[in-house]
């Protein structure tokens, strides 16, 4: 079975390397991993030659443009990479019958709802990301020529790798003394290491034959904010001795920062379905902080305790 993975070097393609199974129930697994060099997303030749080439029976879209307030000027191309770019790929997948698993984000919803979103709810984003993450939503489930797709919405996606708050955080941490972290925006994060596992179970059961809805919910368990997040990171690595460091951590409202993008205020997904029809059990959002930092490469220690 031939796996192709866009935006292969991003925090997710990564882990989604680092964690792939061998086979596939009975079947040899072949990954074919593309940068944006290989497949541009924003670029529908781009996407027909590389697919009609290679011919995978999946693509694992990870590809994206995720600079949510770069996004703000940079609508067209956002639209492009994030909305078009994985209709092209269901496009040319249904040529000869490949299926699309594609990740999509929290951010599609408004954030007005304080119950935690179900897959039902209608989708109605705030900002050009969102409205770009939305945009491929509607042109892969609007046309019916494309069955074989899978969407999963994840939310605050942190890793050990890549550029994300984790490491953002753990670098201010070791450059500052007092830090100002949003407080006013609920959710929860995701570990990219168990998104990958649930985009391999999916395939797997797929595979199997097993029924799986076209759009799911996922992230870790639990509720949280940003200031919670960065608390319990500084918890931890003093607890672990990762870096020991006396700071303030300060909570604020988002517009302390006045960013381009408004961000929903509420973004919660409910994933308990997602768990009960993948069997995962679910990890907690502060188990996942201390794993990630418990696997954190050897570099970015020696990076860290240097600053
Ligand atoms: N990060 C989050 O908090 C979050 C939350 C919810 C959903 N998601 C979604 O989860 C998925 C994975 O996110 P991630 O955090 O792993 O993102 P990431 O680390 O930013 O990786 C995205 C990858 O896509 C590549 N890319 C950019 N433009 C492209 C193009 N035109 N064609 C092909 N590839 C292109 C990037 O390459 P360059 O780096 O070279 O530009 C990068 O390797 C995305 O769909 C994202 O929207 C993320």
């Amino acid at each position: 079975m031939k796996i192709l993975i866009t935006g292969a070097e991003g925090q997710l393609g990564k882990n989604l390397i680092y964690k792939k199974p061998i086979y596939i129930n009975d079947k040899n697994l072949k990954i074919i991993q593309a940068s944006k060099k290989d497949l541009d997303l924003s670029n529908e030749f781009s996407c027909k030659e590389f697919i009609l080439k290679n011919k995978p029976d999946w693509i694992i879209n990870c590809g994206a443009y995720t600079n949510v307030d770069n996004a703000e000027n940079k609508k067209e191309l956002a639209n492009l990479i994030n909305g078009k770019g994985p209709y092209f790929l269901a496009k040319y997948l249904s040529y000869y019958g490949g299926k699309l698993l594609h990740i999509s984000s929290d951010f599609v919803f408004d954030g007005n709802s304080n119950e935690a979103y179900e897959i039902s709810q209608p989708i109605n984003p705030i900002n050009a990301y969102g409205k770009s993450k939305g945009l491929a939503e509607e042109l892969l489930l609007s046309d019916n020529t494309y069955k074989n797709i899978h969407i999963i919405r994840t939310s605050w996606l942190i890793s050990n790798v890549g550029n994300n708050f984790l490491i953002k955080i753990l670098e201010l941490i070791s450059e500052k003394d007092v830090l100002n972290v949003v407080n006013d925006q609920i959710g929860c994060i995701t570990s990219a290491t168990n998104l990958a596992e649930i985009c391999w179970k999916l395939i797997k059961l797929d595979n199997n034959g097993i029924k799986i809805p076209n759009i799911l919910h996922f992230s870790d368990s639990g509720i949280c904010t940003w200031f919670d997040v960065a608390s319990t990171i500084y918890e931890f690595i003093n607890e672990k001795g990762i870096l020991k460091k006396n700071i303030e951590i300060i909570p604020v409202k988002s517009n302390f920062f006045n960013l381009p993008a408004k961000r929903p205020k509420f973004s919660l997904l409910n994933s308990q379905e997602t768990y009960k029809i993948l069997n995962f059990t679910p990890t907690h959002w502060r188990k996942s902080i201390n794993l990630l930092l418990d696997s954190l490469d050897k570099n970015i220690l020696t990076k860290l305790k240097d600053q």
